[in-house]
């Protein structure tokens, strides 16, 4: 089950995203905003990445106008690797070697031809485990320090 949620500055490209994984038959849950009205990131973000960390979606897409608050504002709770991708090398290489759970694009950044080219790559590549297991974990466990 892949997750999906937006700010009222990503809505166009969610309802691209949401229209694309339709056509390939891939189960979504919506978080939200479905309104053009101005909302607060954070309050959205939230309950799609507790639907995550809850095992309820195994993956997640999020988008705001650059990318970058949403991801900020995912990459807070515990369990959750947002990775905020416009290029494709990194769409795939932070699947390879982050294994993120999350992709996060600024739909005021890129288009939704190269957004839904890169949501693929994310979907389609698995994480490469070894060395790169024991980065993630390192990682996941700076959070507990403070
Ligand atoms: C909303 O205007 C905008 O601040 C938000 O979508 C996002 O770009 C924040 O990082």
């Amino acid at each position: 089950m892949i997750a999906v949620c937006c700010d009222h500055g990503g809505l166009s490209l969610k309802q691209e995203v949401l229209r694309h994984l339709e056509e390939k038959g891939l189960e979504y849950k919506d978080f939200g905003t479905n309104s053009p009205e101005s909302c607060d990131y954070p309050d959205i973000v939230k309950p799609l990445c507790q639907a995550i960390q809850r095992g309820e979606c195994d993956k997640g897409v999020i988008i705001c106008g650059t990318g970058i608050g949403i991801s900020m504002a995912a990459n807070k709770m515990k369990g959750i690797r947002a990775a905020l991708c416009h290029d494709s090398f990194s769409a795939e290489f932070t699947r390879r070697h982050n294994d993120s759970n999350i992709i996060a694009f600024g739909a005021r950044v890129i288009g939704p031809g190269l957004a839904l080219q890169l949501l693929d790559i994310f979907l389609n590549t698995p994480f490469e485990g070894g060395r790169h297991a024991v980065r993630v974990e390192k990682m996941m466990a700076l959070e507990q320090l403070d």
